[in-house]
């Protein structure tokens, strides 16, 4: 009997429950996101990225006397800094390389200089994963500004994690709307549940293999526009519209024409994702600052059509682009910025699931041909 048989196949694994999980609960019908116990609202509210990655990898808050080790070692310039080595790499690539391709290689890259690369004890993952949350952005910016023609600019240990990767992009001290802006997308973005590139890191992390294998597994899910590349997507779009004016018009004609609209729709949210919001807030926030809200109000439009017309939401991706152009982020530098954060979750699911690991191995619906004469090459 073929597997398919005794199991129906379920396309995309839709609603497919693969393991139980203590990290991340998603509400799909009543828009809620919850990490470990809390609501991602009141920890938009109230906490900082740094504390979420350790809500997420020690699964409670921390005491004080923990979150001011935490934030030293994530801060830290030993932890932050790029070996000398692959810096000097980096400039070898050529300067059209995507920073999503930067950013895979990078973090390969990153293991053959950690000292724990090859340790997948608990302790060993927890430092791995210190250092890659640290390092990410650093990757990040220096690619950034290598690419551009500018010398790297290194990180600033007094800066938070947000507020860093603004210095080290721009080289100019962060302010406070454009650190907030960051801290609040980080937390945003640390988790969701068994998404494709949280999969993709389990599936890997299943093997036995190690935190950057899966990272980079991760990275790889993340790329494509149905997933983190819908964010650089958006923004394509409302540069193409420009003008607030035109926008209606616009989704009318591409709703017609049975084009998929990045930024609505979700596999689990049937309602707008809880975390649109406050991306939408932010975004309109820097755009008053920078001068134009034009991306926000034609953001608006999208969402008013497509609710309208396809009972499709926004969902994490439709905002947050605006929130980045406004601080003058290229635009392939969004999705980048998703895994930077999203870096947290992966080591999270990581370490959830070598601390209970069963090998992730589904079956296919096999659908070919099973009984074929071999032919000779000569006699084809
Ligand atoms: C996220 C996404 C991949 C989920 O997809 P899914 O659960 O596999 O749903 P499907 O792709 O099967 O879509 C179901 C139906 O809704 C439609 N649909 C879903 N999202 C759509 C979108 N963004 N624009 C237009 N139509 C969409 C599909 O065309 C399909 O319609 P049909 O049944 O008439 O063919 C999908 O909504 C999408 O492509 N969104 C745009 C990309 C995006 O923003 N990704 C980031 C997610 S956080």
């Amino acid at each position: 009997m073929s597997a398919a048989a005794a199991n129906p196949t379920k396309p995309g694994l839709e609603d497919v429950v693969v393991s139980p999980s203590e990290i991340c609960f998603i509400d799909g019908h009543k828009g809620r996101l919850v990490y470990r116990g809390f609501d991602v609202d009141g920890l938009v509210a109230q906490s900082t990225f740094e504390e979420v990655t350790y809500l997420l990898w020690y699964g409670r808050l921390p005491t004080r006397k923990e979150m001011d080790a935490h934030v030293k070692a994530l801060s830290s310039t030993a932890n932050r800094k790029l070996p000398p080595k692959l810096l000097a790499m980096l400039r070898l690539f050529p300067k059209k390389t995507t920073p999503m391709e930067i950013l895979r290689t990078g973090v390969s890259a990153l293991s053959a200089f950690d000292p724990d690369a090859e340790d997948n004890s608990r302790e060993a993952t927890l430092r791995k994963s210190i250092r890659l949350t640290a390092q990410m952005p650093t990757l990040v910016a220096a690619w950034d500004r290598i690419r551009s023609g500018k010398a790297p600019v290194g990180p600033n240990p007094r800066l938070s994690l947000a507020g860093n990767f603004v210095y080290m992009m721009s080289g100019r001290k962060p302010t406070p709307l454009a650190t907030k802006t960051f801290d609040v997308a980080l937390i945003l973005h640390a988790d969701h549940e068994f998404n494709a590139s949280t999969f993709a890191a389990r599936v890997t992390a299943a093997t036995l293999s190690d935190l950057h294998a899966a990272v980079v597994s991760g990275i790889g899910a993340l790329k494509g526009p149905l997933h983190g590349g819908a964010n650089e997507q958006v923004m394509l779009m409302v540069e193409k519209i420009k003008d607030p004016g035109k926008a209606d018009r616009w989704i009318r004609q591409a709703l017609a024409d049975k084009a998929r609209i990045m930024g609505f729709g979700h596999r689990v949210y049937r309602v707008e994702d809880p975390r649109a919001k406050h991306l939408k807030r932010l975004a309109l926030e820097l755009g008053r600052q920078a001068g134009s809200t034009a991306a926000v109000e034609i953001l608006d439009i999208m969402a008013r059509v497509v609710s309208a017309e396809k009972h499709l939401f926004p969902n994490v991706d439709l905002y947050s682009g605006a929130a980045y152009a406004s601080m003058g982020i290229s635009t392939d530098e969004f999705t980048p910025i998703f895994a930077m954060s999203r870096v947290a979750g992966w080591a999270a699911h990581v370490l959830e699931q070598h601390g209970n690991n069963r090998l992730i191995r589904p079956r296919s619906d096999y659908t070919g041909l099973t009984d074929e004469k071999y032919v000779p090459l000569a006699q084809r």
